[in-house]
């Protein structure tokens, strides 16, 4: 007999106004929707079109009105600050609808843009459905993203107000983030009219006189606003992703699907229910931040927990087990780094035993390849399920995943088991054609994709067929690579472009190779993200200089260093990088990357048969043997 996953999958693609218009039922709507799936503008397939609803309302008021004012919506648990604060519904609604009037007093409305550029605070959480509640579309940036990174994104989405705080904490250092959203504002064309800032008491911001607020000036004066119904086919908000240029993508992602396949996942994906304490320990300002600090559980009606702090250093590596003790977290969300990180500090888990992890029922892991050690490290000391899951920005939530809440299947290393409902989920050849099961090939889902994915690029509807629909015709291209084996088990394997994931951040390595190029004396450069036992990969550079240079080659690599963390931000982890005389090609010139990758991590590799000439790929084992890499201990 069919288990509820096949059952649900099944329906799924077969009748996905069925099974989704069923799904929507769970949520509330001013005006329900005209139709579930709306093929109109096909291959821009919307949900739910002609349905009105709030995000806002179905995460905080839809949960008062249903007798859950008391219970707390939003923990912060902050070590940096040694901090814990909790708000109720009741408390959090009334911060947020007090400072959604913040923002409509300064003029913003439904549509306009909100960039926020902030620390894990709860002011980022209450920025964030502010927006929601008054329709406006918000962008969250990353903190560790660089001046030059914020200009990009505010010059896209053209904010009418930045929401931003005086510093963020990194275990602790104080990173003063004025100045840079100032340097970021110079540099960029759009101006915003206002930036309200979150003075912290560990750094007080220099306010710019006419344009710059204090957050608790505004919200002291502002009149709580009420949730304004938007179209589910309006925007909730955009996220910028590395694409495989140095130019941003802005991931839009919509209010109504959404909502609905979010509250969703929560069940169906992670097996809470509403009351449950729920932690996604990532950031804001990544989608795993959004969809599963934020939305996700709010939606649902758990407890969601705002960690400020790291898996390590804050102070120890037994931080993780005080949280989900402490605040009695039933499942928790991070990516493998974390636990990588917190493997190599307590490797018998000792500080695990000070802790009573009795009410913790699963551990979610995703952003990268869960590695089997990593894996198995996690399920004998914690005694939980412990389920990869694979997702992207793009689609908001999981492609593929063991879906605790239908059925538990058995795992297999190196996989996130099986496509979710709503997924369908094939792999083919260049040509479109699938290929024969467990055969690698391109990861690709047949369109439409589920509610909760992207509709689009900001502005930018050419950006989004051409990257994502334009490849593989009737198919969404993932731009990862693997194989589905014969139980309908999914291998995720490789990325099929320039992006690398680094500590579960994802970066290209394309834009590096432009700042790299951007220096004098570089004649031509190369990076490719190599094996790294804590963070999945890191990028490495490889520089050819131009004819006659004379300089230092140390210094070169130095202020190449610097400018990547300049232009980029510290996120990028670019710490390395070597001379060489010059780079492996093909003979018609193209670099051959995946080869000196393999040398980088000790993997057997073919000289290939289209290289210009062999003996340099001994330079290159040489060089990297000089940056501590090909010998096999990295
Ligand atoms: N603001 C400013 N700077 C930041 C920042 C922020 N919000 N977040 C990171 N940085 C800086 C760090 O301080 C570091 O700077 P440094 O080069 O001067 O030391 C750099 O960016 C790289 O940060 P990170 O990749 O986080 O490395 P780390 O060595 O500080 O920590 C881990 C490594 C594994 C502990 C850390 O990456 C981690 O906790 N990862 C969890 C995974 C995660 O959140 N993934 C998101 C998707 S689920
Ligand atoms: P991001 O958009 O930052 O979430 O990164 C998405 C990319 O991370 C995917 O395209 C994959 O390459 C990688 N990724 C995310 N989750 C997994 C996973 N569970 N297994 C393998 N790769 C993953």
């Amino acid at each position: 007999m069919a288990n509820s996953y096949e059952i649900a999958h099944k329906q799924s693609i077969e009748d996905p106004n069925g099974f989704w218009g069923a799904v929507a039922e769970d949520c509330h709507w001013y005006k329900k929707w005209d139709k579930v799936l709306d093929e109109s503008g096909k291959p821009f397939f919307r949900w739910f079109s002609g349905g009105e609803m709030n995000t806002c309302y179905n995460a905080l008021d839809y949960h008062i009105e249903n007798g859950r004012g008391e219970q707390n919506a939003l923990i912060y648990d902050s070590p940096v600050t040694d901090t814990i604060k909790k708000y109720t519904y009741i408390q959090f609604r009334d911060e947020v609808a007090r400072f959604a009037g913040a923002l409509a007093a300064q003029g913003v409305v439904k549509g306009d843009r909100v960039l926020i550029y902030m620390p894990m605070i709860p002011e980022a959480v209450i920025a964030m459905l502010a927006c929601a509640r008054i329709g406006a579309v918000h962008s969250v940036v990353f903190g560790g993203f660089a001046p030059k990174e914020l200009a990009l994104r505010i010059d896209d989405a053209k904010p009418k107000v930045i929401v931003s705080a005086s510093c963020g904490i990194e275990v602790a250092r104080i990173i003063a983030y004025k100045p840079l959203l100032d340097e970021a504002i110079d540099m960029a064309e759009s101006k915003p009219d206002r930036c309200i800032i979150k003075q912290r008491p560990m750094e007080t911001a220099v306010l710019i006189d006419g344009r710059d607020l204090d957050w608790d000036a505004v919200t002291a004066e502002a009149e709580p606003h009420d949730c304004v119904p938007v179209a589910a086919t309006d925007p909730l908000y955009i996220l910028y992703t590395s694409g495989t240029t140095g130019v941003p993508k802005g991931v839009v992602h919509d209010n109504g699907g959404h909502m609905v396949a979010l509250k969703w996942t929560m069940g169906a994906v992670y097996n809470v229910d509403a009351g449950d304490v729920y932690w996604a320990a990532s950031d804001v300002g990544w989608v795993v931040g959004h969809s599963y600090i934020v939305y996700g559980p709010l939606l649902k009606g758990c407890t969601t927990v705002l960690f400020e702090g790291k898996p390590v250093g804050t102070p120890d590596a037994g931080v993780f087990w005080r949280v989900i003790s402490e605040h009695n977290v039933k499942v928790m969300f991070t990516a493998p780094t974390a636990f990588r990180a917190i493997k190599r500090e307590d490797p018998q888990a000792e500080l695990m035993k000070n802790y009573d992890l009795s009410k913790f029922k699963a551990l979610f892991l995703a952003g990268e390849r869960l590695d089997p050690d990593t894996l198995k490290w996690a399920e004998n000391n914690l005694n939980v399920p412990v389920i990869d899951h694979w997702w992207q920005t793009e689609t908001g939530w999981a492609i593929a995943g063991n879906c605790l809440g239908l059925h538990h299947f058995p795992v297999k290393e190196g996989s996130p088991t099986k496509a979710a409902p709503g997924w369908n989920l094939q792999v083919v050849d260049e040509n479109s054609t699938p290929v024969t099961t467990g055969e690698i090939g391109s990861l690709v889902a047949k369109l439409p994709l589920p509610p909760g994915t992207l509709t689009t690029l900001w502005n930018n509807d050419p950006g989004f067929l051409a990257a994502y629909l334009e490849d593989f015709p009737g198919y969404y291209k993932t731009a990862d690579a693997g194989f589905i084996d014969d139980e309908g088990y999914v291998f995720v394997m490789s990325r099929t472009d320039d992006i690398i994931n680094v500590a579960g951040h994802r970066l290209s390595t394309g834009a590096m190779e432009e700042i790299l190029c951007d220096h004098p004396d570089v004649a031509e450069c190369a990076v490719l993200g190599v094996a790294d036992k804590l963070k999945g990969q890191v990028p490495v550079g490889f520089m050819v200089l131009n004819a006659g240079v004379s300089r230092d080659s140390n210094k070169i690599i130095e202020e190449t260093i610097q400018m990547v963390r300049e232009r980029i931000g510290p996120v990028a982890s670019f710490k390395t990088a070597t001379v060489v005389k010059r780079l492996p090609k093909t003979r018609s010139g193209k670099i051959l990357r995946g080869t000196i990758q393999k040398i980088a991590d000790n993997t057997p590799y073919k000289v290939p048969a289209t290289i210009d000439d062999p003996t340099i790929l001994d330079e290159i084992k040489e060089a990297l043997t000089g940056i501590g890499y090909a010998k096999g201990e990295k």
